[in-house]
């Protein structure tokens, strides 16, 4: 079967792009990661892609006059090259609703929070100030709303006594690198339905274990 076609959406480091690129190696993996794009010329991502033999370009916002004009190459790009679903990854450039309905229900991302828990930046920071002991990420569709839209795959990560915003950053990371690439492979299988804001996985094993912290002992 032809595998589906991503372009992964980046602005910095790529560490989420590099997890779905390296998933998509496998042979029997249902996707590839057919382009990258960044909006930052100097985004560190790019360099990773390119070693990894990926396509990439760099649609730069500021030489654009406005979001519209910014998202009509962006649509072009992604077109030109057969993309069937956009992720993002760490692009930081807010998509206008008109950009996310074209594109509703192929287009995704991943942030480091337990959605609908602390959208928006400086989630970890948040986390910690406000007193969270569970945190985590979330893949998710995109609505037009920011950080909003149905939810396909989370990880609660443990709140530490002696974290900072660092060492949580690092532990919800590792985590992120997990979901992505399987959120991917569920909607490259054609698992995965959307039904109002709850998403479906077919064939899903749900996992029944309980994450407590701290833990009662049992
Ligand atoms: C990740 O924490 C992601 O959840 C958030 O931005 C960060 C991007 O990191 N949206 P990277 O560029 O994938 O390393």
């Amino acid at each position: 079967m032809a595998k589906l076609k991503a372009a992964v959406l980046i602005s910095g480091r790529g560490s989420n792009m590099t997890a779905l690129v390296n998933a998509c190696k496998g042979r029997s993996f249902p996707a590839t990661v057919a382009l990258v794009i960044s909006n930052e010329p100097s985004a560190a991502g790019l360099v990773s892609a390119e070693a990894a033999g990926i396509a990439t370009a760099v649609i730069e916002h500021r030489r654009y006059p406005d979001r519209e004009s910014f998202e009509q190459i962006l649509t072009q790009t992604l077109t030109e090259h057969g993309i069937e679903l956009v992720c993002l990854a760490g692009f930081m450039r807010i998509l206008t609703p008109s950009f996310v309905e074209a594109w509703r229900d192929r287009l995704i991302n991943i942030h480091p929070s337990l959605l609908p828990a602390f959208k928006g930046l400086n989630t970890h920071a948040r986390a910690l100030e406000a007193g969270a002991r569970i945190t985590g990420c979330s893949v998710h569709f995109v609505r037009p709303e920011m950080d909003d839209g149905p939810v396909i795959v989370q990880a609660a990560v443990p709140i530490l006594a002696d974290d900072d915003e660092e060492t949580l950053a690092a532990r919800v990371l590792e985590m992120e690198h997990r979901c992505y690439p399987l959120a991917l492979r569920l909607i490259a299988e054609g698992r995965v339905r959307i039904i109002g804001n709850r998403v479906f996985v077919e064939g899903g094993a749900p996992s029944t274990a309980v994450l407590m912290n701290p833990s009662d002992g049992n």
